[in-house]
């Protein structure tokens, strides 16, 4: 009851009574971890009554007149908290963040109905928010800067969410002990010349259940169940941690190659700790399958909530997100791809240079989760 009470202090008591300010950020971990704990040791019904009671606090508070926009987000990057405060600084709109997993914040929202009080659900992963959008919780937009700034293929086909950026999932080894030839395709990584040299990280997270997604989608399910025994078969240790974790444990020499999302090897070019940029100087990377489908890409992207109460707003900030100094900044600072040509890119974008991206329609992401995490599941990848 423990983390019922903490929920509660989140949902309830972290609104500000008069600018209706939801503060989570600064408790996502925490909220994640109590979710997990509450959920495995004393019943769904306790998670379940926590996101009534705070829903019951957020709804009370939502004022269409009030110049503002509710966003959920799955995002955990500080640049955001920037991005979302000039926005209030340019167009008077307050942005109010409720920071938790996409898959929490999908169960809040079919929890919440339309007494939600969420205007914007932004996720790091194309699956999730065409799942969002099927099962109801997302509206079609119809925004000209939307269609004219935003590739085909960097949307929903009928405009129910956008993506605002684009991240490749790379491999990256060491390159002392491990050559490129050996690990250029995905596929590579379930070769037998690999076992005990690869570290990954859990599959409980999206990214790699979209890999695996992608996979499916392009391999089918007999070759995805075999590919996915090899890869588990070649782990050098149980999964653990973060994409960061898995470039610092090859560094380190744990196994001697990982996938991961290359903004994060930036992110530790750039770390103000000796350690972790001595980390960079120790690991390669490369983008897998450039002599078939291309890399595999996923995004971040935001979708209006079906009820949304202050829906022009929510429209406006994705509407911001895509402008060339928002691109820029997300490009330049968090070294994310940005989904406009026209922004300067990050340095270290600019080093790794052009690749083949995979084309597959990012729907197929969603389309393919299910299936995915129950192959994922029946070969063991924790
Ligand atoms: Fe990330």
């Amino acid at each position: 009851m423990i983390q019922l009470f903490l929920i509660m202090r989140i949902s309830l008591f972290g609104l500000s009574p008069n600018k209706c300010i939801f503060t989570p950020i600064l408790f996502r971990s925490d909220l994640s971890q109590n979710i997990k704990g509450m959920v495995n040791k004393e019943g769904k019904w306790v998670f379940i009554i926590a996101l009534l009671l705070g829903s019951l606090g957020l709804s009370s508070c939502s004022d269409p007149d009030r110049l503002e926009v509710n966003v959920y987000s799955h995002r955990h990057y500080p640049i955001d908290r920037e991005i979302f405060e000039s926005f209030t600084a340019k167009t008077g709109i307050r942005v109010n963040v409720v920071s938790a997993s996409a898959d929490e914040l999908i169960t809040r929202l079919e929890l919440e109905g339309e007494r939600s009080p969420a205007d914007l659900l932004i996720t790091v992963d194309a699956g999730r928010l065409h799942n969002a959008k099927t099962a109801g919780l997302l509206q079609s937009v119809e925004s000209d800067i939307l269609m004219d700034g935003i590739p085909f293929r960097l949307r929903d086909a009928e405009n129910y969410w956008f993506a605002y950026t684009y991240r490749a999932r790379a491999i990256a080894y060491a390159p002392d002990r491990i050559s490129p030839e050996e690990i250029l395709t995905y596929e590579s990584l379930a070769n037998p010349s690999l076992n005990g040299r690869v570290v990954m990280r859990s599959s409980e997270n999206a990214y790699n259940q979209s890999l695996m997604a992608s996979v499916l989608s392009h391999r089918g399910e007999e070759f995805s169940r075999e590919w996915c025994s090899g890869l588990v078969g070649n782990f050098s240790r149980q999964p653990r941690g973060n994409d960061r974790d898995q470039i610092k444990a090859v560094a380190a020499g744990q196994g001697d190659v990982t996938v991961c999302n290359t903004y994060y090897v930036a992110k530790l070019a750039e770390s103000p700790s000796a350690e972790e940029r001595e980390v960079v100087n120790k690991i390669r990377i490369l983008f897998p399958n450039q002599d078939d489908r291309g890399t595999h890409i996923n995004i971040s992207g935001a979708g209006i909530t079906r009820y949304a109460p202050n829906r022009q707003h929510a429209v406006k900030l994705i509407e911001y997100l895509i402008s060339s100094e928002v691109q820029e900044k997300l490009s330049v600072e968090n070294h994310e791809y940005p989904i406009r040509g026209d922004v300067k890119l990050s340095p270290f974008l600019e080093e790794w240079g052009e690749f083949k991206i995979d084309t597959l329609p990012l729907e197929q992401l969603g389309i393919h989760n299910e299936q995915a995490v129950r192959i994922i599941d029946a070969c063991g990848w924790l």
